[in-house]
C-alpha cells in the first residue's frame, strides 16, 4: 500500500502518545539505572534514587521516541512511601513552550503495589507535603527540564541517561 503524498485529514496530534495508569504499572521490570546519591541539584536527595526507562534510546540518539516513559524515584522505605515522578514522551506540540513534547507525571505506589497517577500535566500538583508539592515552590518541573540547556538533552537531566553531548 501506498502512503506518499500529503495526508490532510491526519489530525494535528496523529502519532501522539497519552500515557494512563495501566503504562506505569511494570514501570519496576523496566530497565533501571541508578542516579547515585546525590541529585544534580533538582530533586531531594537520597541513597537510593533510580531512573527506570521502558524505551531506551539507542546510544547515539539525540531525543527519546515518543512513547518514551522515564519514572525516577527516591527509594526509602516501602514502596507507597517513595517519592515517583515521571516525565512522558507525549511528542506533537505538547508542552510547546517548556520541554517540547514531554507530559509530566507524580506517581505513587499504592499499599497493594499498584502504581496510581497523583497528579499530571505541564505543571503537576499534589498536595503532598514535599516541595513539589506546588510543582517546585511553584516553579513547575519545566523550569529545569524545559531549560534551554535542558533541551539540548531533550529536557532529560540526568547524566546517566540523557543523549551525549552536542
Ligand atoms: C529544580 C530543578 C528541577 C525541578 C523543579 C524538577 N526537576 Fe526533575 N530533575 C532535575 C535534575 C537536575 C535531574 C537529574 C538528576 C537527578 O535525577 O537528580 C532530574 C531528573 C528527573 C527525572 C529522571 C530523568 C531525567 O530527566 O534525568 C525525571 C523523570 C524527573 N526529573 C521528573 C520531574 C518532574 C515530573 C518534575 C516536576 C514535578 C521535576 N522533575 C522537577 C531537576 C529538576
Amino acid at each position: 500500500m501506498s502512503c506518499r503524498g500529503a495526508r490532510p485529514t491526519a489530525p494535528p496530534d496523529a502519532g501522539t502518545f497519552v500515557a494512563f495508569a495501566p503504562d506505569f504499572a511494570g514501570f519496576r521490570q523496566w530497565q533501571r539505572t541508578s542516579l547515585g546519591r546525590f541529585s544534580a541539584g533538582g530533586h531531594l536527595e537520597g541513597p537510593e534514587q533510580y531512573a527506570y526507562i521502558n524505551r531506551p534510546r539507542a546510544p547515539s540518539a539525540r531525543t527519546f521516541q515518543t512513547g518514551t516513559i522515564i519514572v525516577r524515584t527516591l527509594e526509602r522505605g516501602p514502596p507507597a512511601t517513595w517519592q515517583v515522578f515521571a516525565s512522558v514522551k507525549r511528542g506533537g506540540r505538547y508542552n510547546a513552550r517548556g520541554n517540547v513534547g514531554w507530559e509530566f507525571f507524580r506517581l505513587r505506589i499504592d499499599p497493594a503495589g499498584r502504581v496510581v497517577i497523583v497528579a499530571r500535566g505541564l505543571n503537576p500538583r499534589t498536595g503532598l507535603q514535599d516541595p513539589y508539592a506546588t510543582g517546585g515552590d511553584g516553579a513547575g518541573c519545566n523550569t529545569c527540564h524545559g531549560s534551554a540547556d535542558a533541551r539540548l538533552y531533550d529536557g532529560v537531566l540526568s547524566p546517566a541517561v540523557r543523549p551525549p553531548d552536542p
